[in-house]
Parts: structure tokens; C-alpha cells; sequence
């Protein structure tokens, strides 16, 4: 062996990594080659293979525009999005979790997903977002408490979602302006209530390279029918959530692996009439009530 050789090219890589490196850093990028390493010997990846995947890489990144971030949507459609998602709450929580006299469980996170939009209209308790958009009206209310069951005031839900066909606003070219979208504030006693649709199975971006990869690997592209929710007071920690209407398909295999059973909603389908707050019907609505936990933040 020379003096430039080095019999281990993983230990030779991790040499080089300079003791002024900024330690979380060094440890992530010692993790990054020790693992990439450990996947190239364990499948013996072929030259050809390697070359493949740079080129499925690069077009991953050709790939992302102003409206499209195919990198998001790579890490979403291999569970990285989620478990960082699962990760961060637990590690938020913890105070939270370890407290044996919380009454309920702070309510669990799910992906952002790519359809958020930032500064959505504050509306009134009781608005319709979903007013002249395709789908059947859902009524949607609860409260938001902390985890002792107290009334959160003034808690703010920026809620989003696809249209009955599961097309969002983002999609529908520029001239749509937002739709299907609000920020909602909780009243003295926590509690919400809005109209919206109810909200139908779609599939993730599915035309990139990100979809090929799925189609290689056997896999549908749709999530299930849901409605996205940023929930967020001072003094709580924040959740990024959804939730899923209990019969849509795909629950049991989302294209992004979102779903947890605790975030799964009732949607009770009605004939044309009045409801709950009084509004006169004259097609099917479906009604759906949540209650919301928030952890207080350390
Ligand atoms: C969404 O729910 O909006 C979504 C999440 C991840 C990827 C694509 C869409
Ligand atoms: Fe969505």
C-alpha cells in the first residue's frame, strides 16, 4: 500500500473531515458517508447503477420550478418527510408526553405537504370557504384545548384543502387566486366552526421523475381524502396537521405515509336541511367534529 492509498475509503473520507467542523455538522455528514457507504457495499451498486441514479437525481432537480419542489415530494414518497415530522413532535412534546396528569394528548402531526400558502384570508367562525368550488359541503367544528382540557381563546387554524375533486387552488393557474382556504380564530371557549367540502382522494405530482420511481417500485401516487390544518396559539407549540375523511380509499397505503389512526374524522352524511348552525341546505352536506390538544411550550 502507498502512502495515498487507504485500505478503507469510509475511514479515509471521515478523516478528512477537519476538527474545526461545526460539530452537529460533522456528525450528520459522518452519518451521511457512513451509511451511503454501508448501502453501496451492502447491494454491490454496479457503475452503471450509480450512474442511473445521478441522472434520476439531477432530473429530481430539473425537476423543481417556482411551483414545483420534486426534492420535497422524494422525500415525502419515501417516508423521510414524515419521520423528521415524528421525530420533531415527539421531541417538542416530551415535556408534554411525560406529564401523568394531562388529561388528552396533544394531537398528532402530519407532512405540510407542497399547497401551503401563507397569509390565507381571517375570516369569521361559521365562513364558508368552499362556497361555488366542486364537492359536497362539510361543516367542520370543534374546540381546541391544551392538555388538560382547557379552552385555548384566540387559537388560530389556517386551514387548507383540494377542491371535492382534489385539485388545490395552487393548481388551477394563476387567475384562481386562493380558494378552499382561511384562518379561523377560536372563540372565548376554544371552540371553531367553519363550511368547507369534504375533502377527495388525489394523487401527488405523478408526471416527474419522482412518479417513475413510484411506478419502479409498484405504487400508487394518490393520498386519502383530507384537509390540512395549521393550528397555533402563543404560548403552545404549534402542529401541522390534517384530517382524513374515514371512508375515503387509500387510507391504509398514503402515497406519503401521513395518516395516523388518531387524526382519521367521522364525516356523517346528511340529506338537504337545516344545519347545525341553522344554514338551510338544499343538497347532501356532511358534518365533522374534531377537538384539537396543543402542548405548552417550554
Ligand atoms: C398534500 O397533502 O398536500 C401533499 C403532501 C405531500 C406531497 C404532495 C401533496
Ligand atoms: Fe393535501
Amino acid at each position: 500500500m502507498t502512502l495515498h492509498q487507504t485500505a478503507d475509503i469510509t475511514q479515509a473520507v471521515l478523516d478528512r473531515l477537519s476538527p474545526d467542523a461545526d460539530p452537529r455538522f460533522k456528525q450528520i455528514i459522518t452519518a451521511v458517508v457512513r451509511h451511503a457507504h454501508a448501502l453501496i457495499r451492502e447491494v454491490d451498486l454496479q457503475p452503471a447503477e450509480w450512474m442511473a441514479a445521478i441522472q434520476f437525481l439531477t432530473r429530481v432537480g430539473q425537476a423543481c420550478d417556482a411551483k414545483r419542489q420534486e426534492v420535497i415530494l422524494l422525500s415525502d414518497t419515501l417516508g423521510i418527510s414524515m419521520l423528521v415530522v415524528q421525530l420533531g413532535q415527539a421531541r417538542r412534546s416530551q415535556a408534554t408526553l411525560a406529564d401523568a396528569t394531562a388529561a388528552v394528548k396533544p394531537t398528532e402531526a402530519t407532512v405540510q405537504g407542497p399547497f401551503y400558502w401563507e397569509g390565507a384570508p381571517v375570516l369569521p367562525l361559521g365562513a364558508d370557504i368552499g362556497q361555488g368550488m366542486p364537492g359536497e359541503p362539510a361543516y367542520y367544528s370543534g374546540r381546541v384545548t391544551d392538555i388538560h382540557g382547557r379552552p385555548i381563546a384566540h387559537c388560530c387554524l389556517d386551514v387548507w384543502s383540494g377542491d371535492g375533486e382534489g385539485v388545490y387552488d395552487m393548481q388551477m393557474g394563476d387567475e384562481a387566486g386562493m380558494r378552499l382556504r382561511g384562518r379561523f380564530h377560536t372563540d372565548a371557549d376554544g371552540r371553531y366552526r367553519f363550511w368547507s367540502i369534504k375533502p377527495y382522494y388525489y394523487p401527488v405530482p405523478a408526471d416527474g421523475p419522482v412518479g417513475e420511481m413510484l411506478r419502479a417500485m409498484g405504487r400508487h401516487p394518490n393520498r386519502p381524502g383530507h384537509i390540512h390544518m395549521m393550528v397555533y396559539a402563543d404560548g403552545y407549540v404549534p402542529v401541522t396537521t390534517h384530517l382524513f375523511a374515514h371512508d375515503s380509499p387509500y387510507l391504509d397505503s398514503d402515497a406519503v405515509f401521513g395518516v395516523r389512526d388518531s387524526l382519521i374524522v367521522r364525516y356523517d352524511r346528511h340529506e338537504p336541511g337545516t344545519a347545525p348552525d341553522g344554514r338551510a341546505l338544499d343538497r347532501t352536506y356532511h358534518t365533522a367534529s374534531y377537538d384539537f390538544a396543543l402542548a405548552t411550550a417550554a
